[in-house]
């Protein structure tokens, strides 16, 4: 089912449609280029780049506008770092809709996000020696996903909108995707994501977000609580748990 949406000047200059559907706007109306820069590209990739990352995989919930892509490609062009981008989506934006988004004309990547928008779901497409995109049509809950990612772009709509999204199944389905020292990042603050991100496994940082919100999340999948735990590095957490689930008890190191 596609969302028909009606675009909104965003306090940047850049489009946010907003959606039929939910009846919300796709991002921030203090400014969409903004909003996904601060959240998706500093606080995800600019994090890891500074923490040595040399290529990166990302998966993306909610490929929407394709705003987020479209960053990620100059991100990636520009720092020359090999990103995977794999992202869903259940209601795409009809065509009438992504054809008048103004990114292209503010950003200089018209052809880009045109492609990005036409290319054809479930094929890995090399748009560039440093970018490689797939998009999935299908709804996130039913999604089998097989590959590891280095960081998770959360990008749902709100709570208030899709509170299923935002429960300890879905981000324990996001934390099992993530490579070890990989990051989830997400505009939303609220307190109960941030306790259902802890209870699935991960550590939680609240870092400032976008004009119009105090803080943002950046939840970490960090290999030292694993490690704490008196776990040898060659011992996954999912192995722990997948072992646990078979009565295999034996699998803790030093005895
Ligand atoms: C906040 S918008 C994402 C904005 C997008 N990242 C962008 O750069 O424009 C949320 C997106 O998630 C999609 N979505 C909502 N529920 C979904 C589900 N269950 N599975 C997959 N996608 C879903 C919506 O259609 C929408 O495109």
């Amino acid at each position: 089912m596609p969302d028909n949406q009606k675009l909104q000047i965003s306090e940047d200059g850049s489009h946010t449609p907003i959606s039929e559907i939910f009846q919300v706007t796709y991002h921030s109306i203090h400014g969409a280029i903004t909003e996904s820069n601060v959240v998706f590209i500093d606080a995800g990739l600019n994090f890891l780049l500074k923490n040595n990352y040399s290529s990166i995989s990302i998966f993306e919930m909610g490929f929407g506008t394709g705003l987020n892509a479209l960053l990620t490609y100059i991100w990636a062009e520009k720092n020359q770092v090999n990103v995977d981008y794999h992202t869903i989506e259940a209601y795409p934006v009809s065509k009438d809709t992504s054809d008048q988004l103004n990114y292209g004309e503010i950003l200089g990547y018209q052809e880009i996000l045109y492609q990005l928008h036409k290319c054809d779901w479930e094929i890995e497409i090399n748009f560039s020696p440093y970018f490689s995109f797939c998009k999935y049509h299908q709804e996130l809950e039913n999604f089998d996903l097989k590959s590891k990612y280095d960081v998770v772009f959360f990008d749902a709509f709100s709570p208030a909108s899709q509170p299923q999204l935002w429960e300890t199944p879905i981000l324990g389905k996001m934390y099992d995707i993530l490579n070890y020292n990989g990051v989830l990042v997400s505009y939303c603050a609220q307190g109960a994501f941030k306790r259902n991100l802890k209870t699935v496994g991960f550590r939680v940082e609240a870092i400032p977000g976008p004009p119009g919100k105090r803080e943002m999340t950046r939840a970490i999948k960090d290999l030292s609580k694993v490690k704490s735990a008196g776990i040898t590095e060659e011992f996954t957490f999912d192995v722990v748990l997948e072992s646990i689930i078979a009565g295999v008890d034996t699998i803790i190191s030093g005895d």
